[in-house]
């Protein structure tokens, strides 16, 4: 798909990576918005460092793009230790991940992204580590085969998810601290903005700011995202400064709607409501008719489309609300006029 039809994905695109880092907050201080997190998780790091003992292992759920990494980056920052990023898919075999843990020292974060794509066999050896600090390893094959326990560094996991409830018992089990990230209020993404807009030197006035938070779905990295592309199109078609002017212009080139939904969002909205009429209907049919997967319809674009209030789930499936009518212009079946087919499925 192409990276413009993609503005609003949450996942990191290569060639923002090295901008976000720049923009990342190192400190607390910096850190704008989930105030239920970081609040307890001052308290907790203050604590481990009075008793200079590790941070217990943490874990961050909740959809992609608000922050887990950055405060990953930031609670290391406060620890004065290093930091190691990995990502579930990215260690295949119990040695790799063995690799990772021998070269840890006390007190050091290690960031595990998407845990919950951690293999079995992995996943086993982590139990160890997390719980005593300790790698067990298999010796020798067969009836001779023995099992040495290796001691590793007192370090402290800190683990990411999409969905929590994918993560089996016994390794959510093994989290002292359980954080839920929530989207960010447009207020909150305002003040992200005009942060990142004073790191880039980006001129850019009030409205502009203001417009630009409420139409990035809750997420610093969309907001972000748009801050570098209304960059692009002042310079080329404006003065250079951005005005709301230039921000709709850009918004619109994009297919950012009012709401901040894009392309996707409306058909899934409109899937639901011409096909489906208006739901229940399951999230493998919504998928399959749209040609997406499942995951990226649950992890991505739904989290937004239900806090906004254009959808919800029930038991039966997923329903859209009276708002989804009226944002795509049609009338509801309770104003009575059929403007759409009602006997398909
Ligand atoms: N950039 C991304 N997330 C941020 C946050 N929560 N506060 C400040 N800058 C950010």
């Amino acid at each position: 798909m192409e990276f413009e039809d993609r503005i609003t994905t949450a996942n990191a695109l290569n060639e923002e990576l090295e901008l976000e880092v720049s923009l990342r907050p190192k400190r607390f201080s910096e850190y704008i918005g989930q105030k239920n997190v970081t609040d307890n998780l001052k308290v907790y790091i203050e604590a481990a460092r009075m008793r200079k003992e590790p941070l217990d292992h943490v874990l961050f759920y909740g959809p992609p793009g608000l922050g887990k990494t950055t405060l990953a980056g930031i609670i290391a920052n406060e620890l004065h230790v290093d930091l190691r990023i990995t990502s579930g898919p990215a260690i295949e075999r119990a040695g790799d991940l063995a690799a990772i843990l021998t070269n840890l020292s006390d007190h050091d974060v290690l960031f595990i992204d998407e845990i919950h794509r951690l293999n079995r066999t992995v996943e086993e050896v982590l139990y160890a580590a997390m719980e005593d600090y300790a790698l067990d390893i298999i010796i020798g094959k067969g009836p001779s085969a023995r099992s040495i326990r290796l001691d590793l560094a007192k370090f402290t996991l800190i683990g990411a998810t999409t969905r929590a409830g994918s993560l089996s018992a016994p390794l959510r089990d093994r989290f002292g601290v359980i954080s839920k990230f929530e989207m960010y209020r447009p207020e909150e993404l305002r003040q992200i903005l005009r942060r990142s807009a004073e790191i880039l030197r980006v001129g850019i006035d009030e409205e502009s700011l203001t417009e630009i938070a409420r139409r990035s779905r809750g997420t610093p990295r969309v907001a972000n995202r748009l801050l570098k592309r209304v960059r692009d199109f002042s310079q080329v078609m404006g003065t250079g400064v951005v005005d709301l002017e230039i921000t709709n212009k850009t918004l619109l080139a994009l297919g950012i709607d009012k709401e901040g939904l894009e392309s996707l969002d409306r058909e899934i909205l409109s899937i639901i409501i011409q096909r489906f009429r208006g739901g229940p209907v399951g999230i493998d049919t919504i998928a399959a008719a749209i040609g997406e997967e499942r995951v990226t319809i649950e992890d991505v674009y739904e989290p937004y489309l239900i806090q906004a209030g254009f959808l919800h789930r029930t038991q039966k499936g997923r329903m859209v609300s009276e708002l989804a009518y009226h944002h795509l212009g049609l009338s509801t079946p309770q104003e009575g006029q059929m403007s759409f087919p009602s006997k398909e499925n």
